[in-house]
């Protein structure tokens, strides 16, 4: 049985404190907010608290808080020896105070607070320093089903660098379609099947190999008509980056425009 602190109340500690809840191998000791009210109706399922001086003894304790107050947050902690982990994508191990053993468990998926996730879909990328402190964090990881990965600092931030792309960016992208097809009065619905074999193909293709469309077959007449079509300033300049990107990638031999020419 490993016993654990939950501190932060956001979107991660609220799935942590469910899946954690719910496995047989791990008891959540205490969950601490700064603002009790967040965590107020947990309170007869664990023991909340928005005092640090009161924290509970456990085998280790989540900070996971807003990156920009993990470090802090950590050297207010009044105890030492114990071990400390944060959840960032990027936050430096050594940001935690080391006063107290230091870990990293970056759960690489996107969590809301009221959208359920199943752990086994949620890669944990492990980082400590005591190779001793490396086993509880991948111990625990197994007992919620997930699978786990050891990584240095900077496979940690080149992943969460990655993830920003794949999933942030992917869903701003979703986002102008939404805002296109509504401009027309066009379900936005009707490109699911799209969205969903997009994510599909690259589980068996490389991203290389499943990309299609008018950039990768250098249509002009096509990207031109949708250029036309473009009227949000914004979006017309994205549309070019990205064609533009495609086409570096897929070795596409494009003709200077003339405007580049002059700039050249
Ligand atoms: N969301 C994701 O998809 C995701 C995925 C992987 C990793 N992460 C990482 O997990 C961590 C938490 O992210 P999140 O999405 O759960 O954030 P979030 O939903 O924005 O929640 C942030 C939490 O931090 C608390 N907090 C902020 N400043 C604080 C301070 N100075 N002292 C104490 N508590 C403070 C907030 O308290 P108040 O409510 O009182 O402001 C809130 O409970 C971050 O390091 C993030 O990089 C997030």
């Amino acid at each position: 049985m490993i016993s654990v602190v939950i501190l932060g109340a956001g979107n991660v500690a609220t799935h942590l404190y469910k899946t954690f809840n719910k496995t047989d191998d791990i008891r959540v000791n205490q969950w601490f907010s700064r603002k009790i009210s967040s965590i107020k109706s947990y309170k007869n399922e664990v023991d909340i608290t928005d005092d640090l001086t009161q924290l509970k003894e456990a085998d280790l304790y989540f900070i996971a808080v807003s990156d920009d107050a993990i470090s802090n947050l950590s050297s207010k902690l009044p105890f030492e020896n114990r071990l400390v982990v944060h959840t960032s994508g990027t936050v430096n191990i050594h940001d935690l105070d080391k006063k107290n053993r230091r870990g990293v468990f970056y759960p690489l998926q996107t969590f809301s607070k009221d959208a359920s996730l199943d752990f086994a879909n949620v890669p944990i990328c492990i980082e400590a320093i005591d190779r001793s402190d490396r086993k509880i964090l991948k111990s625990l990881a197994q007992a919620i089903g997930s699978n786990s990965h050891k990584v240095n600092t900077e496979q940690r931030k080149a992943l969460h660098l990655a993830a920003v792309f794949v999933n942030n960016f992917t869903n701003q992208m979703y986002r102008i379609a939404h805002e296109i097809t509504e401009a027309e009065g066009v379900e936005f619905d009707i490109l699911k099947p799209l969205i969903l074999e997009t994510a599909k193909k690259i589980q068996s293709l490389s991203p290389y190999m499943a990309q299609t469309g008018p950039a990768k077959r250098n249509d002009k007449k096509t990207i031109h008509k949708h250029l036309e079509l473009l009227k949000n300033e914004q979006h017309k300049a994205i549309y070019e980056l990205m064609t533009a990107s495609i086409q570096k990638t897929q070795g596409v031999a494009t003709r200077p425009t003339p405007n580049s020419k002059k700039n050249n």
